[in-house]
């Protein structure tokens, strides 16, 4: 009774407290999910229609600086077999999802802040402007820089960056970090790539051992109050070779479970409370069940991101166990998800850069 209430109150518009928007997240009753699900979708339907964009996310390189407790391509993580491609493999594969119609193209790599590098992505997506006359959207996901880098990458031709939070609790933040990861200055790049003009997407993990739904809550009100264009969260799966995950061990099939419907539900109350921004289906639900990410768009996300990377270089780009699709090639996973996403009734919008509502509102002010 209680919930329904809520979720009446949801699709009026009506402005939800924190302690109904934990209780949304509590939810655990079978007939109560599917009506928050359905809340969710019904306002995506309304703020942004139900095409999926697709973003082909080229994983350039393993290559981190970082050490992040949660992280398989961690820097102290010697099982890894490190890979970089070079400038003319990133431009072949942001060329072939161009070809393949896709709206944007993502370029995702570990952290590295030298100067070799940043000219070497500078380069790189000015050729990828020029080839594809400004027509395919470059968003990157590089992570901490210097305002002057994120401006020079922002004049050489991306216009979107993707960083996420993590997490918004500080003291999370720190105990899933080394002490010289810092989160105030994680905070200071999101505000840096909104100055030099980037739409900015961040989002955090959930199911971090030791977070509670206030923490979830307290994300989501981070979220609105940085005025995003982009959401990208997903749940957070061990990886064996990490500190974390050695900790928390790989998870029972009821584990995997737990954390997928988690992920469905902060994607739900997310766009019930940011509505007309873009959310994505992050690919780590789709390790915990095949048709997650599917699940996910029926939940309320509209951005899905296939790999383009080549097939020798996927299964080293692993932030978590079990990351789908590291055997099959482009070609593959784009057929395969269009069909998935024609099978859930949606269609993909190919060709389209696929910008947010929110965007062109905010912008428009
Ligand atoms: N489980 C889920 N997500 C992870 N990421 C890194 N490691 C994991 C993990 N073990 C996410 C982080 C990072 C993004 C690129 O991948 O949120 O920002
Ligand atoms: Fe990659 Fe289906 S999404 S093969």
């Amino acid at each position: 009774m209680r919930i329904s209430k809520i979720l009446e109150r949801a699709k009026a518009g009506e402005q939800l407290s924190t302690q109904e928007l934990v209780d949304l997240l509590s939810i655990t009753d079978k007939n109560e999910l599917q009506a928050l699900y359905d809340c969710a979708y019904a306002i995506k339907e309304r703020e942004v229609g139900t095409v999926a964009y697709f973003r082909g996310i080229i994983e350039c390189s393993n290559i981190c600086i970082k050490d992040c407790y949660y992280c398989g391509i961690r820097k102290s993580n010697r099982a890894v077999e490190r890979f970089e491609m070079d400038e003319d493999e990133i431009f072949k594969e942001a060329v072939w999802a161009y070809k393949a119609e896709y709206g944007s193209c993502v370029i995702q790599s570990g952290e590295r802040q030298d100067e070799e590098y940043i000219s070497m992505i500078e380069r790189v997506v000015k050729r990828i402007r020029e080839a594809t006359h400004g027509k395919l959207g470059i968003t990157l996901s590089l992570g901490e820089q210097s305002e002057a880098v994120y401006r020079r990458w922002r004049e050489a031709g991306a216009h979107r960056y993707l960083l996420r939070i993590e997490t918004s609790n500080p003291e999370l933040y720190a105990k899933f970090h080394p002490k010289d990861h810092l989160f105030e200055t994680r905070k200071e790049c999101l505000a840096a790539l909104r100055r030099t003009g980037y739409q900015v997407g961040t989002g955090v993990m959930m199911g971090l051992p030791g977070q509670t739904m206030e923490d979830l809550v307290e994300d989501l009100l981070f979220l609105k109050r940085m005025d995003v264009d982009m959401v990208g969260m997903g749940p957070y799966i061990p990886h064996s070779d990490t500190p974390m995950g050695q900790e928390v061990r790989p998870y029972t099939d009821e584990q995997k479970k737990h954390a997928l419907v988690l992920g469905l539900k902060m994607i739900a109350v997310t766009r019930i409370v940011l509505k007309d921004i873009n959310i994505a289906a992050a690919t780590a639900l789709q390790a915990l069940e095949y048709t997650g990410r599917e699940q996910g768009l029926l939940c309320g996300a509209n951005v899905i991101m296939p790999n383009v990377t080549e097939t020798d270089y996927r299964p080293k780009y692993k932030l978590y166990d079990d990351k789908p699709c590291t055997d099959e090639n482009s070609s593959l996973c784009r057929g395969c998800l269009s069909k998935r996403i024609k099978g859930i009734g949606e269609t993909v919008g190919f060709g389209e850069w696929g910008d947010a509502p929110h965007f062109y509102k905010r912008t428009a002010k």
